[in-house]
C-alpha cells in the first residue's frame, strides 16, 4: 500500500475500537492470539525494548488483570511487559484484504509505549509510521487508562518479522492508583473487510412505544480505498431458550467513507435477549458480529392508584432547617394532606413539600394522606429531630460520572429539573450533587479567593447561592464538593486552611451535602497512620457544625485505613469504600460483591458508600455514551446496592434519560430495600459456583434476597432455603416484577440470565 495511503487508513482505524464490540469469524487463522501471561519487570532501562535482552529471570504477569492485584499494590511508577510469538505467513496469505495487520492490547493504565521487534510502535493507541521517534508519551491529559490500545500497520511494515519470532515490548507508566495492563485477551491479526464497517450501535439506546423496542444507528465505512457491499443481519434469540426469534436483513452498499443509517425494531422482550448485527461482504467467508444487548423492562407502570413513597422517617437537628418533598405517585391531580406537624414546620400543599425548623427534640409521626380521582392512601412519616441526620441513604444525582470537570450551573439546574419532571422525585430521588469542577482553578492565574478569603466560583457557576434556592425551590436539596487539601483531585481550588470559612460559604448557598475528597491532602499527610487519615475529616466535621444547616458529610477517601471502622467516629454520614467506579462488568463486580468486612458499620445515619452509580449516559465528561453495562448488569447493579443500603447517586445525563434506565430507578419495592429503616446491610449468605446469595433483614422481619449470576452462562437455579437461612416454608415476592411468585417449600428454582439477578422478598 502506498505510504499516503496507509496513513490515512492507520488514523482512521486508531479512531476506532471495533476489537472491542465486535469480533471476526471465520478468519481465525489470520488471528493470532497473543499469551494472557506475559515477562514482567518494575523499573525503567531502555535494554527492555530489545531483543536480545535475555528475560529469562523476569517474573511472570497476567495481563487481564492490573498489576496492582498481583502483588504491585504501591507501583505507582514504571514497569515493562514483554512476550514473543511467531508470526506465520499463511496469516496474511488467507486474509481477505492483505495490507494491514491490528495489535489490541487491551486497556493501559495510564500511558505505554508499544515496541515491535526492538523498534517503537506507538504510544497511548496511536501508531507511529516506521522511523517516526516517540514524543513525550507519559505527560497527557486527561490520562488514558480507559482507552483500548489498538495498533494498526501495514503488512509490509519493516518492524514485522514474518515466518520469525517476534517481540512486543510494553513500557507502561502509572501516574497513581491503580496501574498496568488490565482488559482483554491481547491479539495481532489481520485487518479484515468488516473491520471497515463502523457500527454506532453502541452510541444510541432503545426505546419502547406500543410493545415495540427500536432504535436506530449509524453504520460507517471508514476505509479511503475498500467498497462495502453486503448485507446487514440484525438477528434476536432469547438467552433462555436459545431460540433466534427474529432475523432482518439489509442491503449495504457503502463507498468508502460512506454511511448510512440503521433502524432496528424488534417486539418488546421481558427477559434476557441477545441481539447480533452481523456484517458479510459479499465474497468473503468471513463475517463481522457486533453484539448487543435488548433491553428489557421489568418494573411495572406506576398505577393510579395513590401511593405514598419512602422515606418513611427523617432525622433533623433542633432548630436547623427542614424541607422535604413528599414523594407520592397515582393519577394526577393528587391531593395530599398532613397531620401532627411538629410546631415549626408548615406543609405547602401545592408543592407537596415540608419545611421550617423544629426547635424540640423528639419524635413526630406526622400523618400524611393522599387522594386522588381513584382512591386514597395514608402513612405515618417519622420525624426525629436529634443528632442524626440520613437515617436513610441518600439518594440524588452527582455530576461526576457523566459531567466529570465538564459540569456547568445549567446541567445541574436541569438535572434538578429532571427529577421533578419525570417524576424522579416521586420515588424519593432528592439529592443534586455538584462534584468536582465549580471552583477556579489551580494553575488559573485568577484569584482562588476574595478579598476576605471566601472561596469562588469559576465562571460556569455565576451565582450558586441562586442555585442553591432554585434546587430548593423545587422541594430538593443541594450538595457540593471540596477537599481537605489545596486542590482537588480535578486540580481545581480546595479547601485546606480555609476550612471553616468555605463551610460558612456552604451553608450561605444553601448547601444540604458535602462531599469531601482526600485528593491532595496526600501532600499534606505525615503518612496514613490513622490519626493522619482522620485528621482532615475532623477539622471539617468541626466546621460543618458551626453552621446553621444540616449538612450531610460524605468521605471520599477511597477506602483507606479501614475507613468503615472509623468514618462514623469523624462525623461522616457515608464514605466511600473503595476506588472509582467505572461503567464496566469487571469494575461493578469487584466492587460491589467485595462489599462484605464493611458491612456491620453501616447502618441509619452512617452508610458504606461503594460508589456512585453507572447506569444510563455516562462518561466522566464532556463527551457521553450509553453505559457499558448490560441490561442484566444494571439490575445487578441496582439491587446489590439496595441490598447493600449503598447511598444511591445517579451519575448519568438526566435530559438523556431513556426508557429503559428511567424503570430501572423508579421501581419503589426495589427502592424501599435501600430506604429501609432498619438500615442493615446485606451479606452473602453463600457462594455457590457462579452463584451468590445475599440477603437484608428488613424492618418488618421480612427478608430481601438477591440471587445473583456472576458467570458466563445462564442458570435455572435451586435455590435451598436451608442454605439461605430462610424458613422452610415461605412466601416469595419479585420485587422487580412487583408480583407474587407463591408460596414455596424447602427450595425455588429461579432463572437467572448472565451477571444477572433475582431480586425477592421473602415472607414467613
Ligand atoms: C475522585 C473521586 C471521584 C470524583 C473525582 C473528582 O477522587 O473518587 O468520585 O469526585 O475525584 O475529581
Amino acid at each position: 500500500m502506498n505510504r499516503s495511503r496507509f496513513i490515512f487508513n492507520l488514523i482512521a482505524l486508531s479512531l476506532i475500537v471495533l476489537l472491542i464490540s465486535c469480533r471476526t469469524q471465520d478468519q481465525k487463522n489470520s488471528q493470532i492470539r497473543l499469551s494472557e501471561v506475559w515477562k514482567f519487570k518494575t523499573g525503567d532501562d531502555p535494554s527492555y525494548l530489545t531483543i536480545g535482552l535475555d528475560d529469562s529471570d523476569w517474573k511472570q504477569i497476567n495481563v487481564g488483570q492490573n498489576w496492582d492485584n498481583q502483588g504491585y499494590k504501591e507501583l505507582d511508577n514504571f514497569a515493562w511487559y514483554r512476550v514473543r510469538f511467531s508470526l506465520p505467513s499463511s496469516v496474511k496469505d488467507i486474509s481477505f484484504l492483505k495490507d494491514s495487520l491490528k495489535l489490541y492490547l487491551g486497556k493501559i493504565d495510564d500511558c505505554d509505549e508499544v515496541y515491535l521487534n526492538g523498534k517503537i510502535l506507538g504510544y497511548n493507541g496511536i501508531t507511529l509510521t516506521s522511523g517516526v521517534s516517540v514524543p513525550d508519551s507519559f505527560n497527557i491529559e486527561p490520562s488514558p487508562w480507559y482507552k483500548e490500545r489498538v495498533y494498526v500497520i501495514s503488512a509490509d511494515d519493516e518492524r514485522l518479522l514474518w515466518d520469525k519470532e517476534n517481540l512486543i515490548a510494553v513500557r507502561v507508566w502509572d501516574r497513581g492508583g491503580l496501574g498496568g495492563m488490565y482488559s482483554g485477551i491481547p491479539a495481532i491479526g489481520m485487518v479484515d473487510v468488516g473491520d471497515y464497517l463502523e457500527s454506532g450501535h453502541r452510541n444510541s439506546t432503545f426505546a419502547f412505544d406500543n410493545g415495540v423496542a427500536y432504535k436506530s444507528f449509524n453504520v460507517k465505512n471508514i476505509s479511503n480505498h475498500v467498497k462495502l457491499s453486503g448485507v446487514f443481519i440484525v438477528t434476536a434469540k432469547n438467552d433462555f431458550t436459545a431460540k433466534e426469534f427474529f432475523r432482518h436483513i439489509i442491503k449495504i452498499d457503502l463507498p468508502a467513507g460512506a454511511e448510512t443509517k440503521i433502524f432496528v425494531e424488534i417486539p418488546e422482550q421481558n427477559e434476557s435477549t441477545t441481539l447480533n448485527y452481523i456484517y458479510k461482504q459479499k465474497g468473503s467467508a468471513s463475517e463481522t458480529v457486533y453484539t448487543d444487548i435488548l433491553p428489557y423492562i421489568l418494573t411495572p407502570a406506576v398505577s393510579e392508584n395513590p401511593r405514598i413513597n419512602g422515606p418513611e422517617i427523617i432525622g433533623a437537628r433542633p432548630g436547623k432547617p427542614f424541607l422535604h418533598k413528599i414523594p407520592v405517585t397515582g393519577k394526577e391531580p393528587l391531593k395530599i394532606s398532613i397531620a401532627n406537624l411538629p410546631e415549626g414546620l408548615t406543609f405547602d400543599s401545592n408543592r407537596g413539600i415540608i419545611s421550617g425548623r423544629v426547635s424540640n427534640r423528639g419524635e413526630y409521626d406526622v400523618k400524611i394522606t393522599v387522594e386522588n380521582s381513584v382512591g386514597k392512601a395514608s402513612g405515618i412519616l417519622k420525624i426525629i429531630i436529634g443528632d442524626q441526620i440520613a437515617l436513610t441513604p441518600p439518594m440524588g444525582w452527582n455530576s461526576w460520572n457523566c459531567w466529570g470537570l465538564s459540569v456547568d450551573q445549567e446541567k445541574v439546574i436541569a438535572s434538578a429539573k429532571v427529577f421533578v419532571e419525570k417524576g424522579l422525585a416521586n420515588h424519593g430521588w432528592n439529592y443534586i450533587n455538584i462534584d468536582d469542577g465549580w471552583e477556579i482553578k489551580g494553575d488559573s492565574p485568577e484569584p482562588k479567593r476574595d478579598d476576605d478569603g471566601n472561596i469562588r466560583t469559576n465562571e460556569k457557576f455565576p451565582d450558586m447561592k441562586s442555585l442553591g434556592d432554585s434546587i430548593h425551590f423545587l422541594g430538593l436539596k443541594f450538595g457540593i464538593y471540596t477537599s481537605p487539601g489545596p486542590l482537588t483531585c480535578g486540580g481545581y481550588t480546595a479547601s485546606y486552611q480555609y476550612e471553616i470559612q468555605d463551610a460558612r460559604s456552604f451553608a450561605f448557598w444553601g448547601v444540604d451535602y458535602l462531599k469531601y475528597d482526600w485528593c491532595s491532602y496526600g501532600q499534606i499527610a505525615k503518612d496514613h497512620s490513622l490519626p493522619e487519615l482522620k485528621k482532615p475529616y475532623f477539622v471539617m466535621r468541626d466546621a460543618l457544625g458551626e453552621v446553621d444547616r444540616d449538612i450531610v458529610y460524605s468521605l471520599c477517601q477511597y477506602g483507606m485505613g479501614n475507613v468503615y471502622e472509623w468514618g462514623a467516629e469523624v462525623g461522616g454520614n457515608l464514605w466511600r469504600t473503595t476506588g472509582d467506579i467505572t461503567d464496566t462488568w469487571g469494575s461493578l463486580k469487584s466492587i460491589g460483591f467485595n462489599q462484605v468486612k464493611n458491612a456491620p458499620y453501616g447502618g441509619p445515619g452512617h452508610w458504606n458508600d461503594p460508589d456512585m452509580l453507572v447506569v444510563g449516559w455516562v462518561g466522566w465528561g464532556p463527551n457521553l455514551h450509553p453505559t457499558r453495562l448490560t441490561p442484566n448488569e444494571q439490575y445487578t447493579h441496582i439491587s446489590l446496592w439496595s441490598l447493600l443500603s449503598a447511598p444511591l447517586l445517579i451519575g448519568c445525563d438526566l435530559e438523556r434519560l431513556d426508557d429503559f434506565t428511567l424503570n430501572l430507578l423508579t421501581n419503589d419495592e426495589v427502592i424501599a430495600v435501600n430506604q429501609d429503616i432498619l438500615g442493615k446491610q446485606a451479606t452473602p449468605v453463600f457462594i455457590d459456583g457462579d452463584v451468590q446469595v445475599w440477603v437484608k433483614e428488613l424492618y418488618d422481619g421480612t427478608k430481601a434476597v438477591g440471587v445473583f449470576n456472576l458467570g458466563e452462562s445462564i442458570l435455572d437455579y435451586k435455590l435451598l432455603f436451608n442454605k439461605a437461612g430462610l424458613p422452610d416454608k415461605v412466601k416469595v415476592r419479585d420485587l422487580w416484577r412487583q408480583k407474587e411468585l407463591g408460596s414455596f417449600e424447602k427450595s425455588i428454582i429461579i432463572k437467572l440470565p448472565v451477571h444477572g439477578v433475582s431480586l425477592l422478598k421473602v415472607s414467613e
